[in-house]
This record gives structure tokens, C-alpha cells and sequence, in this order.
């Protein structure tokens, strides 16, 4: 933790508020004017902080933003979100800034959130709408030792992982899945996932797990607002954005060890009982051409199996599911 969150930490449980420099200073083991330096530094990002010559200082406010400061209070990880957080005010996608990142190095756990984007990028080409403040956009550097074959578990994981989220913050709220990537709330989509892999023949190098989530916005643009939908819109109030980036890192950290550690099975269910696209018709657009059917499964590698109509059961690795 930094010398300036661990001020915000005293400053936040201070007793009556007020935290002397004497004392900030002996615990932290820097300088008084060290103390002062952090001071200024946490009120240009935001926070607000009195000082008093006797008291000392008091904090009166939080920013809106998601700072990597605030996410990382009370965060109950080992290495997702702790290694590095690289926080951006506005950046062109989160995903394209942690392939850059993980390309010169950066290890696994590193977490990149932008508080907008302006290429925001979806699956197949698409953008994704990342209006300031509103959203969460959120990417993870991850390294496992897997082959290429395994990763779209690793969207199946991102997928739990979101879902979880919503449900622990949200009992009651009707969440679901639907394959591969899609996040819906009383069937109108929530969030979406978009996983990209460097990758050789047999090696995946790394992957990038984005994540976007409509928060707080009330608007989406035409083409999207009869699909899309927030957080707000279905529970009535601008959620606390840095608890729902908390709750993600920590539930994707415990499905990931698991899948590590050769639990496949148990994300494969968890994932079964989250969506709602099995058993269901579908049509999906997938590089071969539309098959309509009905989803049957998910294979061991996360693939869609749908049956078509003369019994043949076809997997399906990417491709958008629709109701036929
Ligand atoms: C989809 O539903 O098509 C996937 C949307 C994924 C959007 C997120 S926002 C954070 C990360 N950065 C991006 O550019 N995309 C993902």
C-alpha cells in the first residue's frame, strides 16, 4: 500500500474525524512535510481534506472516481488488482492498454480502469459505449499455463465472476448469463466480456479479461437503448462502483485458482446454473455460417453445443446467440 492510501486509511477511521500530523507522521515513518506533501496530492486527486495547525487533518470527502486508492481498501486478493493498478482518467480501450502492458511484461493481476474510454471495443468489431463515471471498464492481465484450446474458460470465469458480483451486491435482482460473453438484467444486457489472448501453437502467453458494466448511466444511444440497460435503471440508484470492482477481482481470483487447479467441472456448472441459454432455442452466427437449434451444453472447453434440427450436435466457439 502507498504512503498516501495508508493516510487515507487513518484519515478514514480517525477518531473524531481529526488525525495530527505528529501522528500520521510517526506511524508511517516519513516526515511531517512528507505527511503534507501526500495531503496536497490526495486534494488533487479529489479528496477533500481539512487541516487544522492543532488538530490536524480531517477527511470531508471521497472523489466519484474510481481511484485505485479506493478500490484498494478492504481489497481480499492475492495478486489480482494488487500487482499493478493502472487507473486512467480516459483512455482509448482498456483492453488495447493491457495487451501494450502485458506485451513489455507486466505480470499477472494487473488491472487497468479507465473512467472512459474513447475506442471503448466489443466482440466482433463493435465499440462499446463508455460514457465518463458511468460505467466500469476494466481490464485483467492474466498468465496461465494453459493451451490455447482452455482460454474460452476464462470468459466463462469472467462471466461468474460478474454475475456473482451483481447477485451478493443485488440478491433478488435478475441476473443471467447468456453465451458466451453477455451479462443480462431482466433480459437486457448489463455488462459484456471481451477476452483477447497472445498466444503461440501450444502456449497461451497471456490473456487480457475485459469487462464492461453499465453503472450508473441512465442513456444509451439509439442503436443500443432498446438492448442495454444499467445498473441504476434496474435498481433505482448509481451503484458504489468501487465495491462492484472489489467484489470482481476477489470472486474472479477464487474461480481462477480453481480452474488452476483442475476444477473445470465446478465452473462448467456454476456457469450452467447462471445462464439461461441452455435448453433454450438459438440461432448462432458463427464463422461457418447460422445454426439454429437448441443449446445442449457446454463443452469441456466452453464451447456452445447446439443440436440442429436432424439431431447433430455442432460446437460452437464464438458466434452471437439470438433467439431464432
Ligand atoms: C461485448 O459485449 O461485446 C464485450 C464488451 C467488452 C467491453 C469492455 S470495457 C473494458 C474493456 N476494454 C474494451 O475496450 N473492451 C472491454
Amino acid at each position: 500500500m502507498s504512503t498516501a492510501e495508508r493516510i487515507l486509511q487513518h484519515l478514514k477511521a480517525g477518531p473524531e474525524g481529526w488525525t495530527s500530523g505528529e501522528r500520521l507522521s510517526r506511524e508511517l515513518g516519513v516526515s511531517r512535510s512528507a505527511v503534507w506533501k501526500h495531503v496536497r496530492a490526495l486534494r488533487r486527486d479529489g479528496y477533500g481534506i481539512d487541516s487544522s495547525p492543532r488538530k490536524g487533518y480531517r477527511l470531508t470527502g471521497t472523489p466519484p472516481w474510481l481511484l485505485p486508492s479506493e478500490i484498494r481498501e478492504g481489497l481480499r486478493t492475492r495478486s489480482f488488482g494488487r500487482a499493478e493498478l493502472v487507473y486512467c482518467r480516459e483512455t482509448d480501450s482498456t483492453n488495447t492498454r493491457a495487451k501494450a502492458l502485458a506485451s513489455g511484461g507486466a505480470p499477472e493481476g494487473t488491472v487497468v480502469i479507465a473512467e472512459t474510454q474513447t475506442g471503448g471495443r466489443g466482440r466482433k468489431g463493435r465499440t462499446w459505449f463508455s460514457p465518463a463515471g458511468e460505467g466500469v471498464y476494466l481490464s485483467l492481465i492474466l498468465r496461465p499455463p494453459i493451451s490455447p484450446v482452455e482460454a474460452p474458460k476464462i470468459t466463462l470465469i469472467a462471466g461468474i465472476a460478474a454475475a456473482e458480483t451483481l447477485l451478493a451486491r443485488y440478491p433478488g435482482l435478475d441476473v443471467h448469463i447468456k453465451w458466451p460473453n453477455d451479462l443480462l438484467v431482466g433480459g437486457k444486457k448489463v455488462a459484456g466480456i471481451l477476452t483477447e489472448i497472445s498466444s503461440d501453437m501450444d502456449r497461451v502467453g497471456f490473456v487480457v479479461s475485459g469487462v464492461g458494466l453499465n453503472a450508473s448511466g441512465r442513456r444509451f444511444p439509439g442503436e443500443i437503448e432498446p438492448i442495454a440497460t444499467s445498473l441504476a435503471l434496474e435498481t433505482g440508484a448509481p451503484p458504489d462502483r468501487a465495491a462492484l470492482v472489489r467484489g470482481y477481482l476477489e470472486r474472479y481470483e477464487q474461480w481462477y485458482d480453481l480452474f488452476l487447479t483442475g476444477r473445470a467441472r465446478r465452473i462448467l456448472d456454476r456457469w450452467k446454473a447462471l445462464s439461461r441459454t441452455l435448453g433454450s432455442r438459438v440461432a448462432v452466427d458463427g464463422p461457418n455460417g447460422r445454426i439454429t437449434g437448441v443449446a445442449r451444453g457446454i463443452g469441456r472447453d466452453g464451447s456452445l453445443l447446439v443440436e440442429d434440427g436432424r439431431g447433430s450436435v455442432h460446437a460452437v466457439f464464438s458466434g452471437d446467440v439470438e433467439a431464432p
